[in-house]
Formats: structure tokens, sequence, C-alpha cells
């Protein structure tokens, strides 16, 4: 029962939110019956009553044999009768009519100063109050609601954002109060193996959060494109929410790394949702990364960057949104990727968005400033249930792929870029200057040692042949010995002053025989 809007009006308003009002009547589902109420048309005596009304409604439920009616609003009933004392008897008759009908009523009316209602309804209304709230914080407008009260049942007492968009009305998903999800023991890798080997050696947790840091240009986007491409060389599904640059943007940058993210899209594993932040509001953003996600049933989200999204929405929304979009994955298992925006001379911890308790894996990149370069680094700062690296890795964008590299510590601490390939050269100069001296002295060594023996051979042979020529000389010498003496027994034999001994064997014969087997030997 509408009191504003005409059967033709309410279909065209409609449609916007995705409902066929027409195709619902034609279906014999609906009936809709716009009252007009004209003061001067209504005969109002002193004891007036809506038993017209009555009838009409009566007659509606049957037509269709409607289990709801909706009624649209009473605010134009107060302000078509003078005598309000009569309408609020009339209406509390109307909810009592409505409740013995048997039908779930829905009433809209206007919120009053103080009160709830402006006309203090919710005495009759009395089951269950649904408030709507629209207001504009920081430029952005935010639909809220909250339920009042709710008979028998343990209701949310929080506002809740909610959307009005082309698939109706959508009330976001809030935390859970019970942290209970599932936890998985499977481990996925980042796509950059040295960065699996910091983490623990196998990667990081399935349907975790991770969150990588660090300034502009230090690769945040590199390394969720590394990682979103394993993800889908693994067979798995993907989506990517940039709120910085298109997708096909991001598919052009990443091909200068080697990654190709045009395959995945083109087999169906990746999606890509390129939205700028400031667009609409946090809660239009958070619906439409469910819907996506629900859509396409992700194992992996990228979210870049979460920054820009944050700020869309003031920091006092951000922590709270935050919090919802980590549940909203946890519960799911699905692992969830956020990248942010550290500006310059911020500490480190200092992003933008209080998020370091919430987050499981936090990476972060940073600039190395020295000798005229900058150059990347890398290193975890927290990752739960992991034995994680504690090191700081150089961090390479090559044209295929991201590499890590273990710092090079030189005597004047971190060595990174040309300074690191300058010290290297520097160092294996040196190394190749001591390790020439050496052999040099080797050398020096086997040349002396050759000499001395060399030296030793010929005065062994100088010896030798001074020992042979020696020997000779005495030899010599004693024939000349024996030959004086055989010569002076032969003179005395001669002269007979000698008698010769039988036996005796002469003496020169012998000592020929001993000289002789000196030369022998
Ligand atoms: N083939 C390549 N070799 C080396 N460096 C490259 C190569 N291709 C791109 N880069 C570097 O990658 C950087 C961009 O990386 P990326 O977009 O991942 O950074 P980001 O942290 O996401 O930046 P932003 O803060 O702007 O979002 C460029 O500044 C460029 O210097
Ligand atoms: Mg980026």
């Amino acid at each position: 029962m509408a009191f504003e809007e005409t059967a033709p009006e309410l279909a065209q308003n409609v449609r916007s939110l995705g409902f066929d009002v027409e195709k619902l009547v034609a279906g014999g589902k609906l009936f809709i019956d716009h009252v007009q109420i004209e003061p001067s048309e209504i005969e109002e005596t002193g004891d007036y009553d809506l038993e017209g009304l009555f009838l009409r409604l009566g007659s509606a439920i049957d037509t269709v044999g409607a289990k709801r009616v909706a009624i649209d609003t009473l605010e134009t009933l107060f302000a078509s009768f003078a005598n309000e004392r009569i309408l609020r008897a009339e209406l509390r008759r109307l909810f009592r009519w409505l409740k013995d009908r048997g039908v779930t009523a829905v009433i809209t009316a206007e919120r009053g100063d103080r009160t709830l209602t402006r006309h203090g309804l919710e005495e009759y209304v009395s089951d269950c109050v649904i408030l709507l709230d629209h207001r504009i914080s920081e430029q952005v407008a935010t639909r809220r609601l909250r339920i009042v009260k709710y008979r028998g049942s343990s209701h949310g007492t929080n506002e809740y954002p909610f959307l009005i968009d082309d698939r109706g009305i959508e009330v976001l998903p809030i935390t859970s109060a019970r942290l209970d999800y599932e936890a998985s023991r499977d481990r996925i890798s980042t796509g950059v193996p040295s960065l699996d080997e910091m983490l623990g050696g196998e990667g990081i947790y399935r349907g975790s959060t991770v969150l990588v840091s660090g300034t502009a240009g230090t690769g945040k986007t590199s390394l969720a494109a590394q990682m979103v491409d394993a993800a889908c060389r693994r067979g798995e599904r993907c989506v990517y929410f940039a709120f910085e640059e298109s997708s096909r943007q991001i598919i052009r940058n990443m091909r200068s790394i080697g990654i190709d993210l045009g395959a995945p899209m083109r087999k169906g594993l990746l999606r890509f949702d390129a939205l700028r932040p400031t667009l609409m509001g946090l809660e239009a953003h958070l619906t439409n990364i469910y819907r996506a996600v629900r859509d396409f049933g992700p194992t992996l989200v990228v979210v870049d960057p979460i920054s820009n999204l944050a700020s869309s929405g003031g920091s006092a929304l951000a922590e709270g949104m935050l919090a919802r979009l980590i549940d909203f994955f946890k519960t799911r298992q699905i692992t969830l990727l956020l990248t942010c925006l550290t500006r310059a001379g911020e500490t480190i911890e200092g992003t933008e968005v209080a998020v370091s308790s919430v987050i499981d894996t936090w990476v972060l990149l940073r600039d190395i400033e020295s000798s005229g370069e900058r150059n990347r680094a890398i290193y975890v700062l927290k990752s739960r249930g992991m034995k994680h690296s504690n090191q700081i890795r150089e961090f390479l964008l090559t044209d295929d792929g991201i590499r890590l590299r273990e710092l090079y510590v030189g005597p004047e601490g971190f060595l990174t870029g040309s300074a690191r390939l300058a010290q290297q050269a520097r160092e294996e100069t040196e190394e190749k200057t001591r390790r020439e001296a050496i052999s040099g002295r080797k050398r020096a060594m086997i040349r002396r040692k050759e000499d001395l023996e060399a030296e030793l051979a010929a005065k062994r042979r100088a010896f030798e042949a001074e020992t042979e020529e020696l020997r000779r000389s005495i030899e010599e010498a004693e024939r000349r010995a024996d030959v004086l003496a055989s010569d002076r027994d032969d003179m005395a034999l001669e002269r007979g002053s000698a008698v010769r001994r039988p036996g005796r064997v002469r003496p020169r014969a012998r000592r020929l025989k001993v000289a002789r087997r000196g030369v022998e030997s």
C-alpha cells in the first residue's frame, strides 16, 4: 500500500535496484494499491475511522494471498488527518488487525527529533524496529542500519553500514564475535623461492593475511603480481583489486619484469577489478569486494593498495573495515595479500592503517641509499607461526622476475647495487694479487731447490772424478813401489846376498793380485 507513489512510479523507481515490479504484478505475486488521500475528499467527522483502509487492504491481501504487507508511509496519514488522537487509536487497531490476519507487515515512518518515530509509533510497531540513517563524514556518504529492538531475539546492537545499488540492498557482513575460523597448515609459495626460504622455507600459510608495505616504487605491485602468477600457475583462481592503476597498465608494467598476467586472465583464472577509491564510499567498495569474491571463488585476493582504499573512508572507518575484510577472507580460507604505501619519512610501523595486529605476515620493502644510488631491500617483519629469517636481503627486479640476494656486508657496512659490484671487484683483485704472490714464492722455492740439487750433483760428480784420480795415482804409486822392491830382490839374488826360501811367494806377484782386486772392485 503506497501513499506517495503510484504503481508505475514505484516500478520505475525500484528498477534501478534490480527489482522487476511489473513482472511480479503480472505473475500475481504482488499487488500494489496506491491510496491517494486528499483532505478535501475525506469526510472528517468527530469519530472518523480507517475502516475504508481496512477494506482496501483486506481485498488486496486476498487478491494475491499475500504473506507480507508493506505500508509506505504512515507520514502521509499523519499529514492528512487533523485529529491525531483518533488516528493513533485507529493505527493501533490496524496493527492488531494485521497481526490477526497473520501477515508480516513492514511499515515505514520518519524519524522524530528525540523519539524514534515522529509520532511515537514505536509502541505499536514494537516487534522489531530498524533504524536507517544516512550520514556524511569526510565528504563520503555512508548509510547505516541499526536494529533498535527485536522481540524474542538476541539481535546485534551495532550500527552496520549498508548499501543500495543495482543488486538491491546489502548489509555488510560484520565481524563475527567469535574468532573460530579454521587455521590451515597448508603452505603456499610466494612465487619467489628465496622469499619462501626466508619464510621458514615453505612460504606463507593458506588463508593467512599478508601485508607488503613500502615507500613508492619499491616493488609492492611486482611482488603481488609474482604471487598471483604463482597461484595461477598452480591452477588457482585469483582476484586482483587495483585502486591505483588500471588492469591494462598493471599487465603492461608487469611484462617488464617478465610476468604475463594476461595469460591467466584469458584462461579465466584471474579477474581484475580496478576502481578509483574515491568513486564510492568505503561500504560500497567492501560490498563490491564481497560480491566479486562470492561470484568468482578465488583462493587468493590482492588489494593493491589498501592505503588508498582506507583513505576513502577516514581513518576511523578504515580500522573497522580492515577488520571486516580480514574476517571475511579468514572465514573462507582465502589468502589475502594487501599492499600498503608508506610515505617517505614515516617510520616503518607507522603505516597509514593500524594493521600490525591483524596481519599474519608482514613483508617490508625499502630503499637503501648509498654511494649515490638507491637500491631495494626486503625483510620479514613478522610471520606468525613460523621461523622466519631475520635478515635483510637485497630485492632485485629483473627482466625475468624478482630475485633476492644476500646483503653484501663490506668493511663499511651494507653494500648494494654498483657499490657492491665495485667492492666485489676490488676484493677479487686483491685476492688475485695475494694468490699470485703465493704462487710466485712457491715457484722461487722450487727453483732454489732445483739449483741446489744441480749444484749438489755437480759437486758429487767433481768429488767422484777427484777420488778416481786419487785412486789411480795411489795405484800407480803402489805399483811403482812394488816394482822397485822386486827389482831390489832380484838384484840381491843375483848378487847372492839373499837365499830364496822354498814356498815363499814372491811379494811382487802377491801385491799385484791385491792391486788388481782393487781395480775390479
Ligand atoms: N625489468 C626491470 N628491471 C628492473 N627494474 C624494473 C624492471 N621493470 C620495472 N622495474 C622497476 O619496478 C618499479 C615499479 O615496481 P612496482 O610498480 O611493483 O612498485 P610499487 O611499490 O607497486 O610502486 P607504487 O608505490 O607506485 O605502487 C619501477 O619503478 C621500475 O624501476
Ligand atoms: Mg603499486
